[in-house]
């Protein structure tokens, strides 16, 4: 069994389909970066669906059971359902979901639950309009993500998690609202600490709402009971006393889960990147378009993962403590979070 320095399995892998998206989220790819700023990935440098498929397959050889669908925004890239169906002939495949801003959601979701998707996830930072318009910077407004959630519910993608990014002073006086939105409708909504992810969102620890404030504020409304560890959940999960639904909390920054984290990541053009905050990853691309056989690639990640000491969350305070030099990171319009 692969295991790397630290003993963790390779169990999850984030597929980046795109580092193209449709929004401007202000803690990823803030509008004010001009295209030559972005260093995307040319056209011909990205894998195609047959390479996708072939290097997944070859993960699941290593122990992959679990992937998750990125961007960017994986519903603009183009072959999105003709992918998923061929994903969902790996037999090794347990859990296949997609993680979207929601966009663009109400036209794909059946589409995509008849092609084999699982579940969803998507992104939702406020239910008001100025405050959600002004995070994702494009001015898109919260009605359609709803049609898009909707949607997904409809079509039996289940569960349908949302993800609310907290970033004090901008959307965290609109906490209780989401939890208004979405209690009794059988979504999990999760809120996740603004991580310092990449090298231009601007993060200071001071803009973080730990988790503990956030659990303190929605228990003394609607009072919550902890549910225990799901393995390799990234996610802290509570249930509310009265029956009304699930929640859930990502604690990167207050509570970092990096001891248990079984997750590789998979970027457009190919890179297997080891940590959300590495500065780089294996080039699989080459290998890909050179002739290598798969044993000869399957070599290469085991390799790669057997080096693997990444836990960057764990190390991120005393690294700032120590005003250490942190090497660019890769951006998470790159990796897909
Ligand atoms: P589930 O399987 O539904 O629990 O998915 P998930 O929560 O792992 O995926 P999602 O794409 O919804 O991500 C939610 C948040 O968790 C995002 O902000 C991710 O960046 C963050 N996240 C996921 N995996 C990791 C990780 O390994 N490390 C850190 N620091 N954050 C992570
Ligand atoms: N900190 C925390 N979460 C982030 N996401 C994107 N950037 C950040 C960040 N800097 C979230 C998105 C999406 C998920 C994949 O990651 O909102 O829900
Ligand atoms: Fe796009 Fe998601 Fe990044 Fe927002 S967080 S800019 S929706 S990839
Ligand atoms: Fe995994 Fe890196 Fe996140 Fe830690 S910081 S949980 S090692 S991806």
């Amino acid at each position: 069994m692969l295991r790397d320095t630290l003993q963790r399995p390779l169990h999850d892998l984030r597929v980046s389909l795109t580092d193209h998206c449709n929004f401007r989220c202000s803690y990823c790819l803030p509008a004010e970066l001009s295209r030559h700023e972005l260093h995307r990935a040319p056209a011909a440098g990205k894998l195609t669906r047959d390479e996708h498929v072939r290097l997944i397959r070859i993960f699941t050889r290593l122990g992959v059971r679990k992937i998750r669908l990125t961007g960017g925004e994986p519903l603009l890239y183009k072959e999105l359902a003709p992918l998923i169906s061929d994903l969902r002939e790996i037999p090794e495949i347990g859990d296949l979901a997609l993680t979207t801003n929601g966009y663009l959601l109400e036209r794909f979701a059946q589409p995509l639950k008849d092609a084999g998707l699982m579940r969803v996830n998507v992104s939702l930072d406020a239910m008001d309009d100025t405050v959600f318009g002004r995070m994702n910077g494009v001015g898109a407004g919260v009605a359609r993500v709803l049609t898009g959630i909707a949607a997904a519910k409809r079509a039996g993608l289940d569960p349908v998690k949302v993800n609310m990014v907290v970033k004090r002073g901008v959307n965290d006086q609109g906490v209780m609202d989401m939890v208004r939105e979405f209690r009794r409708t059988g979504v999990v909504l999760r809120f996740i600490e603004f991580m310092d992810v990449g090298n231009r969102n601007h993060w200071r620890p001071e803009d973080v709402v730990p988790t503990r404030d956030l659990v303190r504020r929605i228990d003394s409304h609607y009072p919550l009971t902890p549910i225990g560890p799901v393995r390799n959940q990234v996610a802290e999960r509570y249930r509310y006393a009265d029956g009304s639904g699930e929640i859930g909390f990502i604690s990167s920054i207050s509570r970092p889960f990096c001891g248990g984290c079984d997750r590789g990541r998979l970027t457009s053009a190919g890179q297997f990147v080891t940590c959300l905050f590495a500065a780089g990853g294996l080039d699989l691309r080459t290998p890909l378009r050179d002739g290598s056989t798969d044993t000869d690639i399957r070599r290469l990640i085991a390799a790669t993962w057997n080096g693997r000491a990444d836990r960057y969350s764990e190390l991120r305070t005393a690294i700032r403590r120590n005003g250490e030099v942190v090497p660019e990171k890769v951006e998470m319009y790159q990796i897909g979070g």
